[in-house]
């Protein structure tokens, strides 16, 4: 007789289709939908198809948003926003739980509206889609409830432009608007051309919830009618899809001063260790690449074994496979549904091919596909050579790459060999080694021994390509709120004219020794050029300094990244070599004063002794400016930790010369960052008399470079630069676009900061931390 373990894996599913019949009569009474603009539909225009991708038939016609439908929408979010920014934090609580409490009541409608235009599962629409779109609302009010509290002198930024993908389409709306209403911001949402209906049904609930006309706004369209938003009049674009449209936004906002954050793709590593749970990792990788039909950005999709249990995991991960119910995706005993549409389903195809034609070996499950819609069997590729095409491009569909480790060493050498660092899984039973891997890893969000779990009240976002800013917590509040504004000068801040250096030929060979060197891994280098340039003060030529190039620039980045130590020491180490630093500036304050009075600094005395507060400031802070454990699911800590950036890039404030360039490179070193600064062009000798000051201060070698020079020009240089994780500029509009433009190679964060009286308090604060630092949000586990 079989027992009942055999009977139950013997077992087949009938089918247990969820209704669609509530959906499909909303559907055929709406006709064609027209926007969303200022609190009603607009009648209809030229229209496109909405499709199911399990049948292949038409849901609905939706309007292609043209430029004017876009002005007009603005507009409307613009007219909007004086009244609802303003209201108490209190009164948008309230609308905002209407919409969560709203959202709950038509669980079941909207589910089955989105497995119907996405393709996905009903389970997951019915069991995370839809609640975790609800929780976002109420997270945010209470964000709203608190914002004065907990955000006291900051705004909101304005009228938000909101692009989401077709992946999860409504709670990618919860993501992107309960933040922004919850800072006082009115939006602007695109939803993706495959997948606007959840949006348009959550138009309904912000009109029936009476939320005021303006508040929120959706324009359908595909990529020209985003394209549209971002050119238009907004304060903040928000950006989640594929890294190319995410670095053609970087390109034309640069500049603009508009607020920008970019939810980019992935290629996410899934490390288990010999010592895991084996088949609870298994587990994971059905959640982490045939979730959502592997269609996620932080999907698991390269899954790393050690070596030695390789083989026991493949197989047992081919048995589960073999398992996994592909088909109708209203059937609630259905795992994989239907791929978006035929276009993505094409990319899948087209990808896996070229990944077996380059010598992959593909294992597919020998599942029965339906006879029509978009289907594709779920998968995984063994032998996979990291030059393969399927090691490095986002595949966006449900099949993984299965190579082998050794060492912990090289798992986090093969993890962080990816340009993107969205997200991570480690398994282990072992928390050492688990947290230790998570340390390591190049990801914003790392899961142990879990993965793809989300939740409001983390942060959740990307290093490298993967993109910047966080959504979730409060993180993602602050990406919604304005900085507080800089006070108005008291005094103008005195900015020296940027004379074009001119080059003086390397002449005597004391002349060459007068002159000021750059200072690259802890030494002074002549110039690559062999040139200098004249530095004038109040009374003509001061000085020479080193005319910096572009060889230069690579040098400086190159010893930066050989001092990784510095990103490894403990905050207490880094806070005692800035306290010795700030000592040794105490003890040569009058000649740093000389030099500063000579350059024709307006308040030499001042400036010292405020850089000298701001060092010791820093020390102080080095140990201090810290993370937060957020409360999200139960049997969870989830760790907030400020990573360092690695190597950033700092084009330092022309007018204080001293103050200014440490007034960027402290908060940053602080951190752990190791810094390449341009110090001010036309008074650069402050910043070289420096040189001394941290050979006299145990700063290690390369944590701080600094290369004189045309400032801007080796800005560029630095801004392209693929090695430069993040980059600080202080100069013109002009100087702000550049640099952001060349930010959009390596997808690089970048920080233009206002020029302010350095003296004052705007001159130094934890925000200049903040922007020093990325979160890493850590999922721990805990119980059985
Ligand atoms: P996409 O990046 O083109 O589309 C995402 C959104 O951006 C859609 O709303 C689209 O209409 C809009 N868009 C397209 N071009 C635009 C432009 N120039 N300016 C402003 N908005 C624009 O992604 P697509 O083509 O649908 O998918 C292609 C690949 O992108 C996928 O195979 C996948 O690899 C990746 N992807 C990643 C996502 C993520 O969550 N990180 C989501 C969707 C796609």
């Amino acid at each position: 007789m079989a027992s009942v373990s055999e009977i139950l894996e013997t077992m087949d599913y009938g089918p247990a289709p969820e209704a669609s019949g509530e959906v499909m009569k909303w559907l055929s009474a709406r006709g064609a939908f027209g926007h969303f603009i200022g609190g009603r539909f607009t009648e209809p225009g030229p229209t496109f198809d909405v499709m199911n991708p399990a049948t292949g038939e038409l849901l609905a016609k939706v309007t292609q948003g043209t430029g004017s439908d876009v002005q007009a929408a603005v507009k409307a979010a613009r007219a909007a926003l004086p009244r609802w920014s303003k209201l108490s934090g209190h009164d948008r609580a309230r609308y905002l739980y209407a919409l969560a409490r709203h959202i709950q009541k038509r669980e079941r409608f909207l589910a089955v509206l989105e497995t119907i235009d996405n393709g996905k599962p009903i389970r997951e629409s019915r069991d995370i889609d839809v609640p975790l779109a609800a929780r976002h609302f109420y997270h945010h009010a209470g964000w709203a409830e608190m914002l004065a509290d907990e955000f006291p002198s900051q705004g909101p930024v304005g009228v938000c432009g909101q692009i989401i993908p077709w992946n999860f389409p409504l709670l990618m709306l919860a993501w992107k608007v309960a933040p922004a209403l919850a800072a006082g911001n009115t939006v602007v949402l695109k939803p993706a051309e495959y997948t606007p209906l959840t949006a348009l049904a959550f138009a309904e609930i912000c009109a029936e919830v009476g939320l005021p006309k303006g508040v929120v706004n959706i324009v359908t369209g595909d990529g020209a009618t985003g394209a549209a938003l971002v050119e238009a009049d907004v304060d903040k674009i928000a950006f989640t899809g594929s890294t190319e449209v995410g670095r053609a936004i970087r390109k034309v906002t640069a500049g603009s001063g508009k607020k920008l954050t970019l939810e980019l793709g992935g290629k996410s590593p899934f490390i288990v260790f010999a010592d895991a749970d084996i088949d609870a990792a298994v587990e994971g990788v059905v959640d982490a690449i045939w979730f959502n039909q592997g269609q996620v950005c932080c999907a698991g999709s390269r899954i790393l074994v050690q070596e030695r249990v390789a083989r026991d995991f493949a197989e047992r991960l081919a048995r589960r496979m073999a398992r996994l119910r592909v088909g109708d995706p209203l059937d609630k005993s259905t795992d994989m549904g239907a791929i978006v549409d035929p276009v993505q389903l094409r990319r899948i195809r087209d990808l896996v091919a070229q990944g077996e034609a380059e010598g992959a070996v593909l294992h597919q499950a020998p599942c029965q596909l339906p006879a029509t819609g978009n289907y594709f069997a779920p998968g995984f590729f063994t032998e996979v050579a990291p030059a393969n095409i399927v090691s490095e491009v986002e595949i966006f569909g449900p099949v993984a790459t299965l190579t082998t480790f050794r060492t912990p060493d090289e798992a986090v050498a093969l993890a962080n060999n990816t340009r993107y660092g969205l997200a991570a899984s480690v398994w282990s039973e072992n928390v050492n080694l688990a947290l230790d891997v998570a340390a390591q890893v190049k990801a914003g969000v790392v899961w142990v021994n879990a993965t793809n779990i989300f939740d409001a009240g983390a942060g959740f976002g990307g290093y490298r390509e993967s993109g910047f800013g966080r959504e979730g917590g409060r993180e993602g509040m602050e990406e919604y709120l304005a900085e507080p504004p800089v006070p108005a000068k008291a005094e103008p801040v005195p900015i020296a004219p940027e004379t074009a250096p001119t080059p003086e030929a390397p002449a005597a060979a004391d002349a060459i020794d007068r002159t000021a060197k750059l200072y690259i891994g802890g030494a002074q280098k002549r110039p690559d050029s062999g040139y200098s340039y004249a530095v004038r003060g109040k009374a003509g030529v001061i000085g020479l300094a080193g005319l910096g190039s572009r060889k230069d620039i690579r040098n400086a980045v190159e010893a930066a990244h050989k001092a990784s130590g510095w990103g490894r020491a403990t905050g207490h180490n880094r806070a005692q070599v800035l306290y010795y630093l700030a000592e040794n500036l105490v003890s040569r304050e009058a000649e740093f004063a000389n030099r500063l009075k000579s350059a024709g600094s307006p308040k030499p005395a001042e400036e010292v002794a405020t850089a000298i507060r701001r060092a010791f400031w820093y020390a102080a802070q080095a140990d201090k400016y810290d993370g937060a454990v957020h409360a999200t699911k139960s049997a969870h800590v989830t760790l907030a930790m400020p990573e360092p950036f690695g190597v950033m890039g700092i084009a330092c404030p022309t007018s204080a010369p001293l103050l200014g360039l440490l007034s960027l490179v402290l908060p940053a070193i602080a951190m752990g960052n190791r810094v390449v600064a341009l110090p001010s062009q036309n008074m650069p000798l402050s910043a070289t008399d420096l040189y001394q000051v941290f050979d006299t201060s145990d700063l290690p070698g390369g944590v701080v470079n600094i290369v004189t020079g045309a400032r801007d020009e080796l800005a560029r240089t630095l801004a392209a630069h693929d090695d430069i994780a993040a980059m600080w500029y202080c100069g013109s509009t002009e100087g702000a676009r550049m640099v952001e433009t060349e930010s959009a190679g390596n997808l690089k964060a970048t920080w233009t900061v206002r020029n302010r009286d350095w003296l004052g308090a705007e001159g130094q604060g934890r925000s200049f931390l903040k922007h020093a630092t990325q979160i890493k949000n850590i999922w721990v586990p805990y119980g059985e």
